[in-house]
């Protein structure tokens, strides 16, 4: 698994000024980035009170979404960095090293959520990630995934284009060299697990795919 920990070291310090700030070459990206955080809080089921893991939670923000609405939160998060910023807006909240295929809690999960991280693993540890974390999810759990990708061939063309044209040429490597995928490709995951799937598209960027665990 490729280690995204350096870079996110570095940019702990000022990730917030990124997500938050409208004017920079990843602004489209985290478009309506509180409602996409709140988005994913109302698909869980439970509406407070469940056990809820979130995996690259970075910063913490919408760790503290879900500590303020009331679930009981346990966060993962690989950057050193990230975790120290996290930990300080959120004392009162177990925040863990590990990544997507190494948690480090056995406890059955009402719901599994991450938010802009799920595109750091290539198609085959996605794939592995999700038969792992559908082992420490209950039945009726679900799985909530945001993050940039894409529904057809022609629109991640054109999309990419765009970014090329515009000039925002980081953001322009990061789509051609990390792991975003199709809208369809990560569905067809779950449906391998007969998880039962909502997909909705959040900007032009972020997808949010809720998937839920059925009872056999
Ligand atoms: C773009 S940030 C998103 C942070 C936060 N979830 C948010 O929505 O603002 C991506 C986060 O994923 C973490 N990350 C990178 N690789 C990971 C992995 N394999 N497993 C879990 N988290 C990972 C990074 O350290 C970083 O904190």
């Amino acid at each position: 698994m490729h280690d995204f920990s350096p870079l996110f070291d570095a940019w702990a310090a000022s990730y917030d000024a990124t997500v938050y700030d409208a004017d920079h070459e990843y602004a489209e990206v985290f478009e309506g980035y509180n409602a996409i955080l709140e988005n994913i809080c109302e698909k869980i089921s439970e509406k407070s009170g469940g056990v809820v893991l979130e995996i690259g939670i970075g910063t913490g923000n919408l760790t503290k979404l879900l500590y303020e609405k009331g679930f009981h939160v346990i966060g993962i998060e690989p950057s050193k960095e990230m975790r120290k910023i996290a930990q300080s807006k959120l004392p009162d909240v177990p925040i863990m090293d590990g990544h997507f295929l190494s948690i480090p809690v056995s406890v059955h999960m009402d719901a599994v959520v991450t938010s802009y991280a799920f595109h750091h693993l290539p198609l085959d540890e996605k794939k592995k990630a999700l038969v792992y974390l559908d082992g420490l999810l209950k039945d009726g759990g679900k799985i909530i995934i945001a993050d940039t990708m894409f529904e057809s061939e022609e629109y991640k063309k054109s999309l990419l284009d765009r970014v090329k044209s515009s000039g925002a040429f980081n953001l322009l490597k990061d789509l051609n060299t990390e792991y975003y995928e199709y809208v369809e490709d990560i569905c067809q995951l779950f449906r391998e697990l007969n998880y039962q799937l909502e997909a909705e598209k959040m900007n032009q960027y972020v997808w949010m795919i809720s998937a839920s665990k059925g009872r056999d």
